[in-house]
């Protein structure tokens, strides 16, 4: 039988992958930390997801072509075509093998950023009225602290819709016959023929450190929040 080497192309470079992971893992722990009352933990997370989306929506300037949002964000036409028009030759499909986010995937990467965004900004000014106040809640007057902790409450049943739904369409690729993950986990795929190099990582790092020292001054500047949370 003939060995048939097919070729590999880059697709998700590390910062991409690493963003993912980093964010799942630190979701995980800002839910568990606030199931079982653990303010110290919760924080953290929380600044760590703050940090890494900001630093996504930067390298979605400046990074690779297939993670930048010009690349994947496509008009809703072209959405359109995507999810319903099963007649025409449908040119979006195929620049989606190209791309790696498809037209809908596309905008649904920018709906979870901003969730996280909203989630994560809105514990800064939260507080549980007893002993934990988010590093900002002071700065609020008291009907918008009510309305943080409104927004970070219902955000969060939001936010696990949308995954809930993000995990189900991977899945449903992967039954379609296209696994989205091993690019995901591995960076490469064989779909993909754009043959551009992944732009260099230390970039995304700069621009994450410095995203992560500029937070850091200003929950320093800020009253410390309490710690315990029983
Ligand atoms: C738990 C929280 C999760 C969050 C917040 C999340 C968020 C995201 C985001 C923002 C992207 C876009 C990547 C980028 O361009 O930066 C993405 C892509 C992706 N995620 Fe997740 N994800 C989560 C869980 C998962 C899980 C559990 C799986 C595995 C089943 C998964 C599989 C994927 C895959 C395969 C892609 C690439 C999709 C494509 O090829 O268009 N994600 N995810
Ligand atoms: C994306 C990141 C975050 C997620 C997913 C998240 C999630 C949650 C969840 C699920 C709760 C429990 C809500 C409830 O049952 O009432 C909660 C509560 C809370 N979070 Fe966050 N959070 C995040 C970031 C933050 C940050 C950065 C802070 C501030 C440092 C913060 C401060 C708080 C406070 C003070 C509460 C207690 C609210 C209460 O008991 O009424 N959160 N968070």
């Amino acid at each position: 039988m003939q060995n048939r080497i097919r070729k590999t192309w880059p697709l998700w470079d590390i910062p991409t992958r690493l963003t993912h992971g980093l964010l799942i893992a630190a979701l995980i722990l800002a839910w568990w930390s606030a199931e079982t009352q653990r303010p110290d933990l919760h924080q953290w997370a929380g600044y760590s997801i703050l940090v890494l989306v900001l630093a996504r929506i930067v390298w979605g300037f400046i990074g690779s072509t297939p993670s930048l949002f010009s690349t994947f964000l496509k008009s809703p036409q072209n959405v359109w075509r995507y999810l319903f028009d099963r007649t025409q030759n449908k040119p979006s499909i195929e620049h989606a093998r190209v791309t790696g986010h498809n037209p809908a995937g596309g905008w649904s990467v920018l709906v979870l950023l901003v969730l996280l965004f909203v989630q994560s900004v809105t514990g800064l000014f939260n507080s549980d009225d007893i002993l934990f106040n988010g590093p900002f809640y002071h700065l609020l007057e008291s009907d918008w602290q009510d309305r943080a902790g409104v927004i970070h409450d219902y955000a969060f049943d939001v936010l696990i819709a949308f995954i809930a739904l993000h995990i189900v369409a991977v899945f449903f690729h992967y039954w379609r016959g296209r696994n989205l993950l091993l690019p995901m986990l591995r960076g490469k795929t064989q779909d993909c023929y754009s043959d551009q190099p992944p732009k260099a990582s230390w970039r995304w790092l700069l621009v994450l450190l410095i995203f992560a020292a500029a937070l850091w001054a200003a929950v320093q500047s800020a009253p410390q929040p309490t710690t315990q949370w029983f």
